[in-house]
């Protein structure tokens, strides 16, 4: 259900369940978390991307599986938290590489990965409302956030989806390409960000994150400390010192 490959070092992660459109079943989710923590720790890969196949990222999640689900069971495994949230726990880059459906769990999958890249073919969608139920890892406030009230109350109630061109207009992915080139370019961003500091990397991660928990002067002050404290890293002597001597720099010292 999910294949792992490296190209130098961006890790790549391709969901792999075709028969359901890479439908997001607790055994998928399990091994993509592994697959996620597995490269996160691997210091040989320093950003992973995440694609799924031509025709879906991922139609949601397991709608068979789900509808025998019952409160209070839900709540007492933690159903979302339990499985869903792995890929928030990853501090390396994450890269949602998304052609075709990234619908319901699939567009929340994507929403919580660093950087959305779109082929000209991906369709984004919360379609929950339509099963009798509501989004529920994140897409309400992640939506939000990303496309404003009245885009996402108007996804989220009417379930309508978008195209990848008004997913890019409405600053839901950071950019659209031809469906043939999605993979080598994501690809090309990972291993761009993973030729940097590995430190700053996940510094400038978790400070962009910030911004989406708290208030603009809490976000500044988490910035600054973040900003200060890489004058301690060997990285930021190795790149100043590059610059000043015209040369490429040597990152990964820490
Ligand atoms: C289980 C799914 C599935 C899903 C597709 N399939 N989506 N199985 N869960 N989410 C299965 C179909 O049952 C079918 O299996 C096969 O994949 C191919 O799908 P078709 O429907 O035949 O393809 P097509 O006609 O091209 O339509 C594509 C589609 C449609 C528009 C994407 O499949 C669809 O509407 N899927 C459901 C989308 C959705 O509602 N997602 C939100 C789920 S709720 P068979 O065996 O018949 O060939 C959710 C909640 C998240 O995500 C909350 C956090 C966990």
């Amino acid at each position: 259900m999910i294949k792992t490959e490296t190209h130098g070092r961006a890790g790549l992660i391709r969901l792999d369940r075709p028969e359901a459109l890479n439908a997001l079943s607790d055994a998928l989710m399990e091994e993509l978390g592994a697959a996620l923590l597995g490269f996160d720790a691997d210091p040989a890969i320093g950003a992973i991307v995440i694609t799924g196949s031509e025709r879906a990222f991922a139609a949601g999640a397991d709608i068979r599986e789900m509808q025998d689900r019952r409160f209070p069971g839900t709540f007492r495994e933690d159903f979302i938290g339990a499985r869903w949230e792995t890929v928030l726990r990853v501090r390396k880059p994450v890269i949602a590489a998304v052609a075709g459906f990234a619908l319901g769990g699939g567009c929340e999958l994507a929403m919580m990965c660093d950087i959305v890249l779109a082929a000209d073919t991906a369709k984004f969608g919360q379609p929950e409302i339509t099963l009798g139920i509501i989004p529920g890892a994140g897409g309400t406030q992640r939506l939000a956030r990303a496309v404003g009230k009245s885009k996402a109350m108007e996804m989220v109630l009417t379930g309508r989806v978008l195209s990848a061109e008004e997913a890019e207009r409405a600053n839901l992915v950071a950019r659209v390409v031809p469906a043939a080139e999605l993979l080598a370019e994501a690809i090309k961003v990972a291993e761009r960000i993973a030729a940097l500091s590995p430190v700053a990397a996940a510094m400038a991660k978790q400070a962009i994150n910030v911004a989406f928990e708290s208030t603009l002067r809490e976000g500044v002050r988490h910035e600054r400390q973040l900003f200060l404290s890489l004058f301690g890293s060997a990285d930021q002597r190795e790149g100043m010192a590059a610059f000043l001597d015209k040369r490429k720099p040597r990152f990964g010292e820490g």
